[in-house]
Order: C-alpha cells, then sequence, then structure tokens
C-alpha cells in the first residue's frame, strides 16, 4: 500500500469503524441478514446494511414508513417489529451529536467522507441518478459487498 494521506486516513477511519463494533472483515461489512428484512426492504433498493446507521435511526425509519422518502412502504405491524428488531440489533454506534436522528445513510459524515473522492459528474449521472443507489457503483451491494474492489463507477 501506498502511504498517502488518504492511506493514513484509511486507516484510521478502519480503527474507527472496528471501535464502533463495525465488524469489518475483509472489506465486507458483517454479513448480518434475515430474510424477512432483504424481501422486504431490498425490494425498491439495495437493503442497506444495518451497520450503517445507528438503532435511533432505525427506529424513526421504521415508525414512519407510510411516509418512507416520498413513498409508502407500510407493513403489517408484525412483519415491521421483527424487522425494527434485526436492524436495532446490527446497528451501528451512534457517532453524530445531534439530537435528530439520521434518516439517510448518505447525509452521515462517515458517508460523505468514504466518497469525497468520487468526481461530481458521477453523482449527476443518469445511471447513478441518486445517492442512494449504491449498487449503481457497488455492483455486489446486494450482496452486501461494498469493498473498494468491488466498485465500477459507471461512464
Ligand atoms: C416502496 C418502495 C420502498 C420500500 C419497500 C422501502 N424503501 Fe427505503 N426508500 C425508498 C425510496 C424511494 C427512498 C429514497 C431513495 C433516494 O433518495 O434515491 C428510500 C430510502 C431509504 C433510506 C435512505 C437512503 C439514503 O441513505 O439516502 C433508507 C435508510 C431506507 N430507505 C430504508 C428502508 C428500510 C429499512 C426498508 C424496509 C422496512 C425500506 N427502506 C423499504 C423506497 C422504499
Ligand atoms: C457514484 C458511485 C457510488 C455510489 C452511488 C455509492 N458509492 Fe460507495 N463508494 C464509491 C467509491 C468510488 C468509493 C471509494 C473507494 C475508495 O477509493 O476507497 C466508495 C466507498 C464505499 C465504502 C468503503 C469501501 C472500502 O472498501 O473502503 C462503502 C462501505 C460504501 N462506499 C458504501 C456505499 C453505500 C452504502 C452506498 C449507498 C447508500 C454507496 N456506497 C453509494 C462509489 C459509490
Amino acid at each position: 500500500m501506498k502511504i498517502s494521506k488518504r492511506s493514513i486516513f484509511r486507516a484510521f477511519l478502519a480503527a474507527g469503524l472496528c471501535w464502533a463494533g463495525m465488524a469489518m472483515a475483509d472489506d465486507h461489512f458483517s454479513t448480518a441478514t434475515d430474510p424477512t428484512w432483504k424481501a422486504e426492504c431490498g425490494s425498491c433498493h439495495v437493503a442497506y446494511p444495518p451497520q450503517l446507521l445507528p438503532a435511533g435511526s432505525w427506529r424513526a425509519l421504521m415508525s414512519g414508513l407510510d411516509k418512507h422518502f416520498g413513498s409508502d412502504a407500510s407493513l403489517d405491524p408484525q412483519t415491521a417489529a421483527g424487522i425494527a428488531a434485526f436492524l436495532e440489533e446490527n446497528a451501528g454506534r451512534d457517532r453524530s451529536s445531534s439530537r435528530t436522528p439520521a434518516l439517510r445513510i448518505t447525509e452521515t459524515r462517515w458517508f460523505v467522507h468514504e466518497h469525497d473522492e468520487v468526481p461530481d459528474r458521477a453523482w449527476k449521472n443518469p445511471q447513478v441518478k441518486s445517492a442512494a443507489n449504491c449498487t449503481a457503483c457497488h455492483i455486489d451491494g446486494d450482496k452486501g459487498n461494498f469493498s473498494e474492489h468491488n466498485i465500477r463507477i459507471p461512464k
């Protein structure tokens, strides 16, 4: 590995993520998975890894599924409760100082830092459309693999 400012930053980031209890083995997020979650929360977009938001964020998201980013993602109460429990058990640590929980991974400081080298034109590419469209670039994101070795930015 080249020793650059970025690689030092990355080492710190990796340490920080481990410290936060985000199990990262071989550049994979821990593969905590649940079939109901995967089916229900992976139908409109990739099932976002639970580690990427703290429990409070998942709780807030799960209590407003009828008004979910302009969509109705409502579930019957039992299914919703099961998914909420899975997400909260596998949630990341809350590293924000804000009292209102973030509802978007893409607005967390972690996300912005990790993607600071992605050029503007990539975000604006019609094949990407939204930063939340992880699988536009993370080609194995649907398998929970967000490794830097499995990225292809659409041209
Ligand atoms: C009916 C379709 C639909 C279903 C089902 C759905 N979502 Fe979403 N979700 C959306 C849309 C639309 C967005 C906004 C995407 C964008 O901004 O490009 C979104 C965004 C999100 C975001 C924010 C992404 C970001 O960081 O910008 C999270 C987190 C999320 N959904 C979690 C969930 C969870 C958890 C479930 C399962 C309980 C779920 N979604 C089910 C449609 C859906
Ligand atoms: C426009 C393309 C693009 C989109 C969309 C995108 N990413 Fe990325 N992502 C990248 C690039 C490029 C990197 C940086 C790789 C590097 O140089 O470390 C990255 C890095 C990452 C990393 C760190 C990987 C590693 O091995 O260090 C994670 C985790 C990640 N992204 C998750 C996500 C998630 C979750 C979403 C959706 C909410 C998302 N990304 C959306 C392009 C994208």
